[in-house]
């Protein structure tokens, strides 16, 4: 599989990223087991992906740093800490020196290549940038973290209000972006921001759940009928995205929303969240594959573009 550069952190990474977080927590949120959650990490390998996210929150790094011993030299591990406690308190300098240490023998590794703020919104911005920050930047200078990043919580903020102000403030190498054919609001603001700057860009919830589950799909989509952010007559409500899977070339939803989400500037790696190993040869070979037609893209931008509210979950 090609490589292509992480932004400024110069690292060179697979389009196509594992992402062992989401509703899939490789398998293991549906029920599976460690070994198979191993087992699609290494298939992933298999396939010459080398960009792999994880997170505390996950409760995957174990698993990821069995999968990948013997392989450090080979990969790019994205990792992370919470900036709050589960009560809202947010979390003091020595519970984040511990995540680190936690996250570090987890993964079997005394370094993590993209390290991020988890799941940031507005209104904490500020108060992570001001005693965080400075943090993360003192054990990048004793080398256990390569490069900072941040990323946002898509749910809550679908037109990306934190993510916005962090890139304008410009002290992190690497964000974690919400974007699908759903709501492509990232498109004018944070990858504008992202090729500005230099910043590398991981995407997630290219397909989430609104375009894995056609019964979530149709219930975002009565709501955005009635917000007036889609307009019916440009859908079949019965079965909403019967233009994608009657496109010549197309085989599935899921083979569109990964391969529009590829071919859009300013994204880096594309993550996808499974537990399955079909599934996740599925994705990457639509990751890497060519943009969708013209025409099909258009009429997607046509039906979707003006969606601003939702994330797709
Ligand atoms: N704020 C944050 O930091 C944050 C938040 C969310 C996500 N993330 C990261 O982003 C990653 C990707 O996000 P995501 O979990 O939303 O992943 P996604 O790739 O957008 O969606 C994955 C969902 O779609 C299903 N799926 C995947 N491929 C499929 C296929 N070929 N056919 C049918 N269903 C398919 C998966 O279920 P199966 O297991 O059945 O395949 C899973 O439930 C996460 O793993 C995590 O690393 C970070």
């Amino acid at each position: 599989m090609e490589r292509v550069e992480l932004g400024r952190t110069g690292l060179m990474v697979s389009p196509a990223g594992l992402g062992c977080g989401g509703y899939s927590r490789l398998g293991m949120l549906k029920g599976g087991d460690e070994a198979a959650a191993e087992a699609v990490v290494r298939h992933a390998l298999e396939l010459d992906v080398n960009f792999f996210d994880t997170a505390p929150a996950y409760g995957t790094e174990e698993v990821v740093g069995r999968a990948l011993a013997g392989r450090r030299d080979d990969v790019v591990i994205s990792s992370k800490t919470m900036y709050r406690t589960r009560d809202g308190e947010y979390l003091s300098a020595d519970d984040i020196l511990k995540s680190i240490e936690q996250s570090l023998v987890r993964l079997k590794t005394d370094y993590i290549d993209v390290f991020s703020l988890h799941g940031v919104t507005d209104r904490h911005l500020d108060y992570c940038l001001e005693n965080h920050l400075p943090l993360l930047e003192q054990q990048k200078a004793l080398g256990k973290i390569r490069h900072l990043g941040i990323t946002e919580h898509f749910m809550a903020e679908p037109e990306h209000d934190m993510l916005i102000r962090a890139l304008e403030a410009d002290c992190f190498d690497v964000a974690m972006v919400g974007f699908n054919f759903l709501n492509t609001s990232a498109r004018d603001s944070v990858f504008r921001l992202a090729l500005e700057n230099n910043i590398g860009t991981q995407l997630m919830h290219a397909v989430r759940r609104a375009l894995a589950d056609a019964d979530v799909l149709q219930g975002i989509l009565v709501g955005l009928i009635e917000t007036g952010e889609v307009d019916a007559a440009e859908i079949n409500i019965d079965d909403p995205l019967d233009f994608v899977t009657s496109q010549e070339g197309v085989d599935s939803v899921t083979e569109a929303a990964y391969r529009y989400c590829r071919h859009e500037p300013g994204v880096s790696v594309v993550l996808t969240g499974t537990g399955s190993q079909d599934h996740l040869g599925q994705n990457v070979k639509a990751i890497m594959a060519q943009p969708l037609p013209v025409e099909l893209k258009e009429r997607l931008d046509t039906v979707f573009g003006r969606v601003r509210s939702v994330s797709g979950d």
